[in-house]
């Protein structure tokens, strides 16, 4: 059974949605349909924080609880607000009464033209539902995904420090059982869809039916988190004809744990899995820190990241050198494959038609292996890889030092997919990690990448600091293996 209609809470208020082009962005529909335009367009593609809204969900985890995620509206299409509290800057204060979020604005002179304000007040708003006290790291993050060119940063964090104080009683906050129940409701109807210009949306509940509808409709486009695929809309003007969404299917939205592997949803956020995975892999929890700002990660997913097989996406090197697998599903068979076989050439995987992605599969870590994950980009936070270098590596104690036994070193920018270098890694296959084996494995390099030249990096630069990479890798082991070694005299002293 479907609804020909979306509904979720604007604010404190419920309302449904008919009969709009399922193209329009959370953007768009909060400043043509609502007139509300507190939120801003800035980039329409994610990058300036402008467009910051809040949304609510019920926290599956923690059942009877709502989690507050700030998201880009600028590149969320409308239909996936179903089920969900849309909170934006207009209904924050009270009356005349400013939230204190806002206030700590005005106080600490955070706002110059005030174009990035409401974002930034929206970030803060997000992290002071979920956090009562965060400290400045956490704050920085919580605004990374804002720019502004006029004030100063250091106003805007000062506001957000003390914004964050003591436990605010909001609207929101006043309301929050009725929003339980009302988010619950909505959970129940049925799947929902919205027709609008000739083309249509729909948000499949579970895995059956998503893979029937996508069957029936083999020209479908999946939609996840929308943070690529919409930018194909916003910048390209491009028209999605069928959108299918998948992030409320149960079974593609669950992390789970066996001994020896970790299994991740394809349509789980990064924010509910980069805790799990910083447990057991802490450079890639670090590195995941560093895909685009909290926003970005708020409602990207792994499957998005994968499926969209960018030569400079972020994951697939990390998930190639640490041997992952995914299982991907086609009209209720399943298949399991490397994710380093998925990528065919540029944007060309081996997905079939109407085939999707369901979860990847990665291997807890053991006794010997080493995973090394470095991200070249020209700014820390919120930017795209130049190059990104994923280095497994196990070692066994032999006689003569430490063997590598098995090796995969994978890489992203420097091909038309993300690849391994077959070559550096025979070159340090059987052999101890040193100056020489490494001297060889850099000039290997070589042969094994092409790469180009594009507005992120010259190709000299690209080879030049993957090569780079490998050294850095070598000696921060070398040294990590020293203070062991040094430690272990002390204690032993
Ligand atoms: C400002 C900004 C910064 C970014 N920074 C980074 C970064 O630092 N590193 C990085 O790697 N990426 C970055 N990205 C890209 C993007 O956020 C990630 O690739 C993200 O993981 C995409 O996930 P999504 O759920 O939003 O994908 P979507 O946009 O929903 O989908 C992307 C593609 O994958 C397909 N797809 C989605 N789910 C499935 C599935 N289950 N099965 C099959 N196909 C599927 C879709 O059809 C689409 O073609 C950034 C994006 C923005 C806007
Ligand atoms: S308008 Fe810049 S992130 Fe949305
Ligand atoms: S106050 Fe002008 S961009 Fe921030």
């Amino acid at each position: 059974m479907v609804a020909n209609t979306i509904k979720f809470l604007l604010n404190n208020e419920l309302v449904k949605i008919e009969n709009l082009d399922p193209n329009t962005t959370v953007l768009q529909y909060l400043r043509e349909e609502q007139f509300k335009s507190g939120t801003k367009e800035g980039c329409a593609s994610g990058d300036c924080g402008a467009c910051t809204v809040v949304l609510a969900e019920l926290d599956t985890e923690n059942s009877g609880q709502l989690t507050y995620k700030s998201i880009n509206s600028c590149i969320t299409f409308v239909g996936n607000l179903n089920g969900k509290q849309l909170i934006t800057v207009e209904d924050l204060k009270e009356g005349a009464q400013l939230h204190h979020a806002q206030q700590t604005i005005v106080d600490n002179h955070g706002s110059q033209c005030g174009f990035c304000t409401p974002g930034f007040v929206m970030s803060s708003f997000a992290l002071h539902k979920q956090n009562n006290k965060p400290n400045r790291a956490e704050v920085l993050e919580a605004l990374a995904g804002n720019l502004c060119r006029c004030t100063g940063y250091r106003s805007i964090i000062e506001a957000a420090m003390t914004s964050s104080e003591g436990n605010q009683e909001d609207s929101f906050a006043k309301h929050y059982q009725q929003t339980l129940v009302t988010l619950t409701e909505l959970e129940k109807l049925p799947t929902p869809t919205l027709h609008g210009n000739g083309n249509t949306y729909i948000a499949p509940q579970n895995i059956d039916e998503l893979a029937t509808e996508l069957t029936n409709e083999p020209k479908s486009t999946i939609v996840a988190g929308g943070t690529d695929l919409a930018l194909s809309v916003t910048q390209n003007l491009a028209v999605v004809k069928k959108l299918v969404y998948v992030g409320n299917v149960a079974e593609l939205t669950t992390i789970e744990e066996t001994e020896s592997e970790i299994i991740i949803g394809s349509a789980l956020p990064y924010s509910d899995f980069i805790n799990t995975l910083h447990h057991y892999y802490p450079d890639l929890g670090d590195m995941i820190e560093r895909i685009g700002a909290k926003q970005v990660r708020n409602t990207g997913t792994l499957g998005g990241n994968v499926g969209n097989a960018s030569p400079i996406g972020d994951m697939p090197p990390a998930l190639i050198a640490l041997g992952a697998t995914m299982t991907l599903h086609l009209n209720g068979t399943e298949r399991t494959i490397l994710v380093e076989d998925f990528f065919l050439d540029y944007k060309k995987t081996v997905l079939q038609t109407s085939e999707f992605i369901k979860s990847i599969t990665i291997p807890k870590p053991v006794a010997g292996q080493t995973l090394k994950l470095y991200k070249i980009s020209k700014r820390l936070d919120d930017d795209i890889s130049a190059v990104l270098a994923a280095f497994f590596i196990e070692q066994t104690p032999t006689e003569n030092g430490q063997k590598i036994t098995n090796i995969r070193l994978a890489f992203g920018g420097m091909a038309g997919i993300p690849k391994r270098g077959p070559a550096a890694e025979a070159a340090l296959l059987g052999k101890n990690l040193t100056k020489e084996s490494v001297a060889q494995a850099k000039a290997a390099l070589a042969t094994d990448f092409q790469p180009m030249t594009d507005v992120r990096a010259s190709d000299k630069y690209r080879m030049t600091v993957a090569q780079n990479l490998i050294e850095k890798c070598y000696l921060e082991l070398q040294s990590a293996h020293t203070r062991e070694v040094i430690e272990t005299r002390v204690v032993n002293y």
